[in-house]
């Protein structure tokens, strides 16, 4: 019998379970033979505001130069993030998602005989980075669903090179507090590379916001990483964005695609990032989402898991059950049974109001059925 040529891969690639992403409507609407203008989809974190009139205006005026490659450096859009954070332009990755960053990291960091730790429930990207690279996975026990950051510090071994923290950790929403993280920095060993992935930053309440930039001065081994694909609401176009010691920057830099950001995905980052307004509607109009399915969760009799995102985590029994019922009422989350190690729970991204009270309806129906 012939070879499947997929074994010229290492094992450790075979091994790999793909990443899950949400449902997307056209697929449930083609399933399920509903309209998809009836569906809310309420399963990849995504900004239900959709973008702004001056981001839209920079899409549009950025469609006359798509024939060109964009500038593979960015220089605008790295302008603008190093004027608005008072940050070198040097120290600036920039990727084609946040995601992308965090694989330039496992790229150059991790490999065979490496190791990378990172806590039950974090964001599922991180196994799956860590073993891309051949890299052995540590994975230590979370403390009320959150990074206990001490056993982290303690389960480093030899071999461990890079830490992945979320911060709010996606799916569970869980939040360490800057000193906690500080104290973190301060027992890791230089040798370690300590991914601080902020994605929902712009959420967080403006007591809990620090100036984690500030904190890669004091410590070269820390890699800050932000997105436009939540708040600025751009996870369509794919930017987002990493703060590290120049050093570290340029072996980054030096792992990716030439051409890894496109030029339309730079016009509207850039524009996005100049519309205070629109962000701070965005956080705003959040709050308030969550504050509401956490009062439909509690008028459920359900447990949630306070979350510092744009989702929450709520605890509805048989999830992958519950999840169904809820997808032929129309209404797409997201399950964290699998990979995610949360069987009893559905994740649920913050919609608009109406959106909200949709979920909650079709939640209380489905509980109930
Ligand atoms: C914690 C966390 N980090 C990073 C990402 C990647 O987002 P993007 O690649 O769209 O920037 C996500 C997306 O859901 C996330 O939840």
């Amino acid at each position: 019998m012939r070879m499947d040529p997929c074994e010229l891969s290492p094992s450790y690639v075979r091994s790999i379970a793909p990443y899950q992403p949400g449902k997307p409507i056209s697929e449930l609407a083609r399933e399920m033979g509903l309209d998809e203008r009836s569906i809310v989809k309420l399963a990849s974190n995504e900004n239900p505001r959709g973008i702004g009139p001056r981001t839209r205006a920079a899409i549009e005026a950025a469609l006359g130069d798509v024939a060109r490659y964009p500038d593979g450096n960015g220089f605008e859009l790295k302008q603008a993030l190093a004027k608005r954070y008072g940050v070198d332009i040097g120290s600036i990755v920039l990727g084609n998602g946040s995601n992308d960053v965090l694989e330039l990291v496992a790229l150059a960091f991790l490999g065979p005989g490496r190791a990378a730790v990172f806590s039950q429930h974090c964001f599922a990207v991180y196994p799956l980075a860590t073993q891309a690279r051949g890299a052995r996975a540590i994975v230590v026990p979370a403390r009320n669903y959150g990074h206990d950051l001490e056993a982290m510090a303690r389960a480093i071994d030899d071999e461990t090179t890079v830490a992945w923290l979320a911060n709010p950790n996606n799916p569970t929403g869980t939040f360490a507090r800057h000193d906690e993280v500080e104290a973190f920095l301060k027992r890791v060993p230089e040798r370690v590379l300590v991914v601080l992935d902020e994605a929902y930053n712009e959420y967080l309440v403006p007591e809990l916001r620090s100036d984690t930039f500030k904190l890669v001065k004091r410590h070269p081994n820390l890699v800050v990483t932000r997105t436009f694909s939540k708040a600025y609401g751009l996870a369509g176009l794919r930017v987002g964005y990493a703060f590290a010691h120049p050093s570290v920057a340029d072996v980054m830099n030096r792992v990716r695609q030439p051409f890894n950001v496109n030029s339309i995905a730079l016009a509207a980052a850039t524009a996005a990032l100049d519309d205070m307004e629109f962000v701070a509607r965005s956080y705003a109009e959040n709050l308030q989402g969550l504050r509401q399915l956490e009062e439909g969760a509690r008028g459920l009799g359900l447990k949630y898991i306070p979350s510092h995102g744009n989702f929450i985590t709520v605890q509805v029994g048989k999830a992958a059950e519950i999840y169904k019922r809820l997808l032929r009422r129309g209404v797409i989350v997201r399950p964290v049974g699998g990979g995610y190690g949360l069987p009893e729970h559905l994740r649920v991204t913050v919609g608009t109001a109406e959106e909200n009270r949709k979920f909650l309806g079709a939640l209380a129906a489905s509980l109930k059925e």
